[in-house]
């Protein structure tokens, strides 16, 4: 791969900082990759992957030459301009953790030069560039921004999993501290990117992100909603979006679900509600309803599923339960806020079920802060006997790999949150749909 000169350094190496890093790679930038995780370190410079949609020969391809992977922010001493991409989660009482932010700052300030230009991407409210990693950035490294060192905010667009969004197919957001920042960071990122889109101000880029993430939210909560009213009415809301998406103008089709998952949407509207809150007296509404809607599905799909069983004259308490994946979304690992692990909880600790899951992305449930007590829990084999055997199956993510049609032929009964046997034709499992 033909390196241009130019060099990149991306902190945080996760579902946001790996593809930007092998992006800039591909673009011909020197890159340098830097995570406080030494496992994944590790594994890139063994040429393996930790991101099941990201394949390791790409690693090895890509990250091959004029790559240096390390836990040592010192590396970045000799790069143009670095990337932020660490984690924005929220506390136990549902307010923003901006720790990952502020240590990375503070960890990267003695090794800042003069001319470098840091660009933060994680999703966070606004005024967190200026407020919170500016200040620590300049207090310790003895730098001032504007003057010795350059400050963006870019907000990433990535949709892991999804071949069709590529990061590099989708427009960026950029904005800078001051004018010289805003070029510099186009500039970088025009090298990935068809389309650089640039903000006014730091605070436009990163109330913008905001408002992708909670418009989705609160549109998948108003469709969760008139899902729980369809229901009642016996009629079937994926033929009534598929319907309304007919109408080629003044409508977005977005599908319900056994509720929010990922580290964006059931995080980001939080962060800019507390932000409402605690510096503007304001709150915002439709964060809360929205927020109570989908975390309330879950135990929507459990009365969905208690309510079938009973039809069949059997009990939620001692039956057996199969969950069909684990990862909070399509085709990809990531189980971070997954309904799933809330629904095993719900039927194993609450219901007293037997329950049991396959995903063939999640072979066995990491440590979670929420669910430590399913922590090395393996995925069971997908086969005839293990469909046949549990009392009810729940889709809970629908995932390319798994194959319907043996789900149709073999379970007794499903529970289908996401419309996945839509193409199954005469199965001999009953369907419910929640
Ligand atoms: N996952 C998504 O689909 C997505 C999409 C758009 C934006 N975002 C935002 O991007 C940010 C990152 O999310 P993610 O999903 O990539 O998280 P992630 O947990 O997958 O990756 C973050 C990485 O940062 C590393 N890290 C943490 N602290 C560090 C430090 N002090 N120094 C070096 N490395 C450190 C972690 O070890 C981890 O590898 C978040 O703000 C998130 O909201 C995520």
């Amino acid at each position: 791969m033909e390196s241009s000169g130019r060099t990149v350094g991306v902190i945080g190496l996760g579902y946001v900082g790996l593809p930007l890093l092998l992006a800039f790679r591909e673009a011909g930038l020197s890159v340098t990759g830097v995570d406080i995780d030494p496992e994944k370190i590790r594994l890139l410079e063994a040429g393996e992957t930790y991101l099941s949609h990201i394949p390791a020969d790409r690693i090895r391809r890509v990250l091959s030459t004029d790559c240096i992977l390390t836990t040592q922010m010192e590396a970045l001493n000799q790069v143009e301009a670095v990337v932020i991409a660490v984690p924005t989660p929220l506390t136990d009482v549902m307010t923003p953790d901006l720790s990952f932010i502020e240590d990375t700052a503070v960890a990267l300030g003695p090794h800042l030069r003069e001319g470098q230009l840091i660009s933060l991407e994680s999703t966070t409210y606004p005024g967190t560039t200026r407020e919170v990693l500016i200040p620590r950035l300049e207090a310790v490294s003895g730098l001032r921004v504007g003057t010795d060192f350059l400050v963006a905010f870019s907000p990433e667009r990535v949709d892991p999993g999804q071949a069709d969004h590529d990061i590099t197919e989708v427009p960026k957001l950029v904005s800078g501290y001051d004018e010289q920042s805003l070029q510099r960071a186009l500039d970088l990122y025009s090298t990935i990117v068809p389309e650089v889109v640039p903000c006014s101000g730091l605070e436009v880029a990163e109330t913008a992100k905001i408002l992708e993430n909670l418009y989705r939210a609160v549109n998948i909560a108003l469709v969760n909603e008139v899902k729980m009213l369809t229901d009642r009415m016996d009629l079937d809301i994926w033929e009534i979006i598929d319907a309304a998406g007919t109408k080629p103008f003044g409508f977005q089709a977005f599908y319900p679900g056994p509720g929010l998952g990922g580290h964006c949407l059931p995080i980001d509207p939080f962060y800019l509600n507390w932000r409402a809150k605690t510096k503007y007296d304001f709150e915002m509404r439709f964060v809360e309803l929205a927020g109570q809607i989908n975390t309330a599905m879950p135990a929507y799909v459990v009365e969905r599923t208690r309510q079938a069983l009973q039809d069949d004259g059997a009990e939620l308490k001692g039956g057996e339960v199969l969950i069909l994946g684990m990862s909070y979304k399509k085709d990809i690992s990531d189980i971070r806020e997954s309904p799933g692990l809330e629904l095993m909880s719900l039927f194993e600790d609450k219901e007293g079920a037997v329950v049991s899951y396959h995903d063939p992305h999640v072979p066995r449930l990491p440590h979670t802060r929420k669910f430590p007590q399913f922590a090395g829990r393996e995925s069971v084999s997908f086969d005839g006997p293990n469909l046949a055997a549990a009392d009810v199956v729940i889709i809970v993510t629908d995932h390319t790999l798994i194959d319907y049609e043996l789900v149709g032929s073999q379970a007794a009964l499903i529970v289908d949150t996401r419309n996945a046997m839509k193409e199954v034709t005469a199965p001999a499992a009953r369907i419910i749909k929640a």
